[in-house]
């Protein structure tokens, strides 16, 4: 397989080169610590996000700081580009290419990703293109998943809420399609597992099955994958709720859960996970977040030096 030029989706990523991306995220929290880093040194990362955002860009922006580099952009492209004054997302990737090294792009629409990829002198990378794909998380969910399991035994995962419009979920669905995880889907009918990728999971002939109550799969769960609804994503959200313990924790949900289980989120979070489980050692989306920073490190080390496989 060619090196990765962009990280459009994580169906670009085979199971080597994620071996090896990992095992450099590894490395990337002693280099953290050790601080003082120039392996991105005269390199400029552009991040150009339409959509907000508070972990992605700022895990991408601190790992290039960490690792030498620089980063210009703005935080709300929608308002602060030439977007406001009519230009195409084509048009302004390629000047921003001209500025900068690399680019971390998140929009609202599904596939922008690729249009400016199909422009881009620099390589693009893909933050969340609408309910499309957001391949960096999936990757820090599967670095998180593979930490928590050391074992090398396959957790079954259950992603609960929206399953329809996430796309942190549908990224990490083709990942763990790669690994041959078990999986079941928690949703209210209008939030199901889309069309597309059931197809795509019976195709690799993957075991999986689909709830309307977490109560219902709970205690089969090796990870916990809550989500929130993505209510922008919607014309109409009156009929969609996931308050309520069909799709968040309670007390007595938590009982059922196994104990060496753990609960992950994209995060932000709303009603699905409450404060109190946070002190539960269960809890691992703070964790899940910090690798974050890592993943993005060993990431933008791989785009931005040709001499990585
Ligand atoms: C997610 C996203 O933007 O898709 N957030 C994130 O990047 N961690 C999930 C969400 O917004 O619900």
């Amino acid at each position: 397989m060619s090196p990765i030029r962009h990280v459009l989706s994580v169906q670009q990523f085979n199971g080597p080169q994620i071996d090896r991306l990992f095992a450099r995220v590894r490395e990337m929290r002693g280099i953290v610590r050790r601080g003082q880093c120039s392996i991105l040194q005269n390199r400029i990362m552009a991040s150009l996000f339409y959509e907000p955002s508070t972990r992605t860009r700022f895990s991408f922006e601190a790992a290039m700081l960490r690792l030498g580099g620089q980063v210009v952009g703005t935080e709300n492209a929608a308002a602060f580009s030439s977007a406001t004054k009519g230009e195409t997302l084509e048009d302004t990737v390629r000047i921003i290419g001209g500025y900068s090294d690399v680019i971390v792009l998140r929009h609202p629409e599904r596939g922008a990703a690729q249009r400016a990829a199909a422009v881009s002198r620099v390589p693009i990378i893909n933050a969340g293109d609408g309910d499309g794909e957001h391949p960096t998380q999936a990757l820090l969910d599967l670095y998180t998943i593979q930490e928590s399991f050391p074992s090398g035994v396959l957790p079954h995962v259950v992603f609960v809420g929206d399953i329809k419009y996430g796309r942190t979920v549908h990224s990490l669905i083709r990942l763990l399609i790669t690994q041959k995880n078990r999986m079941s889907f928690v949703s209210p009918e209008p939030l199901r597992l889309p069309d597309a990728l059931r197809a795509e999971l019976t195709q690799a002939r993957i075991t999986f099955d689909e709830y309307t109550n977490l109560r219902d799969v709970i205690q089969h769960a090796d990870v916990l994958y809550m989500t929130r609804v993505q209510k922008e994503r919607m014309a109409d959200t009156s009929g969609v709720v996931l308050d309520g313990s069909d799709y968040s924790l309670t007390q007595e949900l938590v009982e059922r859960l196994d104990i060496a289980a753990v609960v992950m989120h994209p995060l932000p979070r709303n009603a699905e996970i409450p404060t109190w489980f946070d002190k539960d050692s269960r809890a691992s989306y703070f964790r899940q977040a910090q690798n974050g920073l890592y993943v993005r490190m060993a990431l933008l080390e791989k785009l931005l030096n040709p001499f990585l496989g």
